[in-house]
């Protein structure tokens, strides 16, 4: 199953939020019933986000090719809403959407729970705190699990309690974590960035982990969708050079091993990358 550049997350306790998303350009909408939504509010969300996705006013919220996919963040299975979460979910029993259900502060145990109390219902693990982050790679490696999505609020505030209060640095958790799934051939979201209205920080912040290996970020407002969508994309000056490329290897059936293209050194894995760079720019949408 596919990751999406913009994953924006909305609480599932907003009929408003919930209709602006769905005609938003984000590739995701994650619903959430976890932190975005208060303890007073839970109930509602749940009853709301069932109406929502019965009544498939999500541009067809099944296999929407022009609409946002959903994905459904539930309260970690070590809370008793986790319970209440998979009862409501019980009652979402379409079989042409199974709706990605993202498991919050991920740790062996807790997503082996969540696999055996949500049958068939694809899984992503939230890497949100120390333990699960050295987790990661089995998490990944479960074959319920389709990717990992980093929760960098948490991490830093579980960090914080180790002692690590001005700890902003967090290159290295994203590395490792992106490492980590893609050694089971699964992708990455990058964590979101709460400052709204600070478009540069953003720019920066969603260029610089796409450049880590990120596959897409998490927004929480429908002004980040735009830029992020645009930093995991390939960037065009990369895809123009590609398709160049390919069109001289159709053109030269004797270019093989290394050989010198417009003053580069083209080998196989340059021409692999090539490749995913143009299917990658012609079924971005
Ligand atoms: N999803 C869908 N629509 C959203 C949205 C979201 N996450 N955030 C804002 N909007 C909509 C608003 O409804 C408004 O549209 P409208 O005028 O047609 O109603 C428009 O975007 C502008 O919203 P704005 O007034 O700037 O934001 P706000 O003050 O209402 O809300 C937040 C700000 C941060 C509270 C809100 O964006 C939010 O709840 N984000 C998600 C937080 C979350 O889920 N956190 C946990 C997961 S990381
Ligand atoms: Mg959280």
């Amino acid at each position: 199953m596919s990751h999406g550049r913009s994953v924006l997350a909305v609480p599932g306790s907003s009929q408003r939020f919930l209709v602006k998303a769905a005609t938003s350009a984000a590739d995701v909408i994650m619903i959430d019933w976890e932190d975005g939504v208060s303890g007073a509010d839970k109930p509602t969300s749940r009853e709301l986000t069932l109406a929502f996705l019965n009544a498939r006013s999500l541009a067809e919220v099944t296999g929407a090719r022009n609409g946002p996919h959903a994905w459904l963040r539930v309260n970690s299975p070590e809370t008793e809403d986790f319970a209440l979460d998979a009862a409501a979910l019980d009652q979402w029993a379409t079989t042409d959407y199974q709706i990605p259900v993202i498991i919050p502060m991920a740790a062996t145990e807790t997503v082996n729970t969540a696999a055996d109390r949500l049958p068939h219902r694809p899984l992503i693990a939230m890497i949100e705190t120390a333990k699960s982050l050295e987790q990661a790679r089995e998490l990944a490696a479960n074959p319920r699990v389709i990717g990992l999505m980093f929760g960098e609020y948490d991490y830093l505030a579980t960090m914080a309690n180790s002692g690590s209060l001005r700890m902003t640095d967090t290159t290295w958790a994203q590395a490792r974590l992106v490492n980590a799934a893609a050694a089971s051939g699964k992708w990455a979201i990058a964590g979101p960035n709460a400052d709204f209205s600070d478009n540069d920080g953003l720019r920066h912040q969603a260029s610089r982990e796409a450049e880590l290996g990120f596959a897409g970020k998490l927004c929480i407002h429908p002004s980040q969708i735009a830029m992020v969508n645009k930093a995991f994309a390939p960037a065009p000056a990369f895809v123009r050079w590609a398709e160049e490329l390919l069109a001289e290897l159709g053109n030269n059936q004797t270019l093989d091993g290394a050989f010198n293209f417009r003053g580069q050194m083209v080998d196989p894995p340059v021409i692999d990358r090539a490749r995913t760079a143009v299917r990658m720019a012609g079924g971005a949408r």
